[in-house]
């Protein structure tokens, strides 16, 4: 059964200036010169911000724990303890090059929807739980979204604690330093450590705002986009093997040269994967080379493939090939093909939609539907309970990209449908619709 948007909205406490402000902080936390942000996954910066996220939680009296696989959540507790959550939230971590949006505007839309919530006096039925996915964005540790993955039962946990990074960290080791970490920065403040709580769990609905990665909301003038569902997306790690040579010295036919076979494969696979109408999405984003000298023939070559369609049948078509590619150019090396994740297209749920649009209807905000080319956690969320994501715009469709922007007025209205949303969603009506 649908719901209906509330008739006394709590989207009227949705304050713009303390929306700005806390991304303003936020945004400190692994702050680059050309004014984005660069806070990796389960870094001291990522420690800093989820510190920072439970001091304001804190002061609303919200109780913070974290999950095995390092999810932050903050409860807003309900009227009957024992009902599923509505969960809302996104990621803290970025991209190398990140912007300020990406990912954080979620997590402080979700906080200040429960604040509104709590100023209008209105008491969810069920708890709602604001959460921070841990490692959305796949840059430091590959795939990205093991957080909301691992909560979800979609993968195991344990699948991912021995992936290492760049230095050589672990996962499970990261992990742990940034529970040591947030702690650290906590107790002298007089707050209790972050309490450890079972992966997973039921909930009850989830909602997610992100800004729309994309340029159409901006092209077509609205500020609040409702999100059809979201286009697969598959990812690989190659690597090559060859033998380190001279550079003037080593003949054509010794030389087993892992840079040249590597080329090789990302050609045959931009050229099998070319589209004319540019739908699929092929991005070879990181190539490491070893020993990356001038002078030697490179012995070990290591990319990355992140190949997406909307249209799960194609992806799945191409994804079967990208084996046969990267062995027909190996030449005389050695390769070894890893898949790192295999996520198919999804729609969200069409009650949910209707809800987001007609809070933003009782709002007199317009909206529009589209689906959405990047990933996000609500993939992992839609499959345990009826999900949902809004959109606002982000100037020029920047992201992934330090000069990503999105308008303080875009932000304060797809927060005021957020918060209508989730007031919706834990009222005294709600829960025989959304269990
Ligand atoms: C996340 O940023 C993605 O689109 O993969
Ligand atoms: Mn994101
Ligand atoms: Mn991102």
């Amino acid at each position: 059964m649908p719901l209906n948007a509330p008739d006394q909205p709590v989207s009227r406490h949705v304050s713009q200036q303390r929306l700005q402000a806390r991304l303003d902080t936020l945004a400190r936390f692994g702050a680059t010169a050309k004014g984005g942000v660069d806070r990796q996954a389960l870094s001291r910066e990522d420690a800093l911000a989820q510190a920072q996220m439970v001091r304001w939680g804190h002061e609303l009296g919200l109780k913070a724990s974290r999950d095995p696989a390092g999810n932050l959540f903050l409860r807003f507790e309900g009227l009957d303890d024992g009902l599923p959550p509505v969960l809302s939230g996104s990621h803290l971590d970025s991209q190398p090059t990140g912007g300020r949006f990406d990912g954080v505007f979620g997590v402080v839309a979700a906080l200040e929807a429960v604040q509104a919530m709590a100023e209008a006096g209105h008491r969810p039925v069920r708890a709602i739980e604001v959460v921070a996915w841990m490692n959305e964005e796949g840059s430091r540790f590959a795939p990205g979204m093991m957080g909301s993955a691992a909560f979800s039962g979609a993968r195991e946990l344990d699948e991912f604690l021995p992936v290492r990074d760049g230095a050589g960290i672990r996962v499970d080791e990261a992990l742990a330093a940034t529970r040591s970490g947030l702690d650290e920065l906590l107790a002298p403040e007089g707050l209790s450590p972050v309490v450890l709580r079972p992966l997973g769990g039921p909930v009850a609905a989830y909602v997610e705002a992100h800004i729309e990665q994309g340029p159409v909301l901006e092209r077509v003038g609205l500020s609040v986009g409702i999100v059809s569902g979201i286009q697969g997306k598959h990812t690989w790690r190659i690597e090559v093997l060859g033998e380190a040579a001279h550079a003037g010295t080593s003949t054509r036919a010794e030389r087993k040269d892992a840079l040249m076979a590597a080329l090789a494969m990302v050609q045959a696979m931009a050229q099998v994967f070319h589209d004319e109408d540019d739908v699929t999405k092929f991005t070879v984003g990181r190539f490491e080379v070893e020993p990356n000298a001038p002078s030697v023939v490179a012995s070990r070559a290591v990319f990355s493939i992140d190949l997406r369609h909307p249209d799960t049948d194609r992806l799945n078509a191409m994804s079967q090939q990208v084996q046969r590619l990267c062995t027909e150019h190996r030449g005389p090396c050695e390769v070894v093909v890893q898949r790192l994740s295999a996520a198919d297209s999804l729609s969200f749920s069409a009650d949910m939609r209707q809800l987001a649009q007609d809070c933003a209807q009782a709002q007199d905000i317009a909206t529009l539907e589209l689906p959405s080319a990047a990933g996000h956690d609500a993939r992992y969320l839609n499959p345990l309970a009826p999900s949902a994501m809004l959109f606002v715009p982000c100037h020029l469709g920047i992201t992934h990209n330090e000069a990503e922007y999105a308008s303080p007025h875009d932000l304060w209205l797809g927060t005021r449908v957020l918060a209508d949303m989730l007031q919706a969603l834990t009222t005294a009506s709600s829960p025989e619709s959304v269990t």
